[in-house]
């Protein structure tokens, strides 16, 4: 097994038409493949960990500025996170979270940031994101914000903290509402 990184748009069309599938069957639409599933300006980035010719696992990175605390940080997170059905619970998801970690901070990333579902915790624990206790992501636009505490929608944020001023202000996440507006494609990676 090994894991490979493009663009998104420039995964080939084999591996592409493995990561859609994979991803109708996790968050279904019904549609046809528009080739990519991702805003270009938040610089996707798909990590696919692959046994020969077949996907396993899938994952994609994004990234923008994020203004906190009257900082600009890089941030990049993690979006579209699923295993093949028929191989989960063997660790290959974990193994894809844990380099996509090792990843953002590779990418001169400041902190990594996202959200998941709270059963999922755990697992991102283990790969070494850590939960931000009490904060909100804040997703859309500041027009129209979608945060991850809206009513019947209750996430959990993680994140990484990988450069010295991210490192120097991570208290200031805590409890935080975290404006990232990353837009209306991906209104909440
Ligand atoms: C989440 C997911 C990527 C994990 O992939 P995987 O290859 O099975 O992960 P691993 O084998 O490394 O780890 C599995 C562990 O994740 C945790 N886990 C996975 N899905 C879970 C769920 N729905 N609820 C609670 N825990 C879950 C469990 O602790 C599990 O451990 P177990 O197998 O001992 O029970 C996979 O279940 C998946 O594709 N789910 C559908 C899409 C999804 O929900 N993605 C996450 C979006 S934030």
């Amino acid at each position: 097994m090994e894991i490979l990184e493009y663009p998104e748009a420039e995964v080939p069309a084999p591996l592409r038409a493995q990561v859609w599938a994979l991803q109708e069957q996790a968050w279904p639409t019904g549609g046809a493949d528009p080739g990519t599933s991702h805003d270009p300006a938040l610089d996707p980035r798909s990590m696919l960990l692959v046994d020969g010719s077949a996907v396993v696992a899938a994952l994609d990175l994004l990234g923008k500025e994020l203004e906190h605390g009257g900082e600009v940080f890089a941030a990049r997170g993690l979006s579209a996170v699923v295993t093949d059905p028929g191989r989960r619970g063997r660790g290959h998801g974990l193994a894809l979270v844990t380099a996509a970690r090792a990843r953002i901070a590779a990418l001169g990333a400041d902190l990594g940031l996202f959200t998941c579902d709270r059963p999922l915790i755990g697992f991102y624990e283990r790969a070494g994101w850590e939960v931000l206790p009490g904060a909100v992501l804040i997703g859309g636009t500041p027009e129209e914000p979608f945060p991850s505490d809206r009513p019947g929608f209750d996430k959990a944020v993680l994140a990484g903290f990988f450069s010295a001023p991210a490192r120097a202000r991570r208290h200031g996440f805590d409890r935080a509402r975290i404006a990232l507006h990353p837009g209306t494609v991906d209104r909440l990676w």
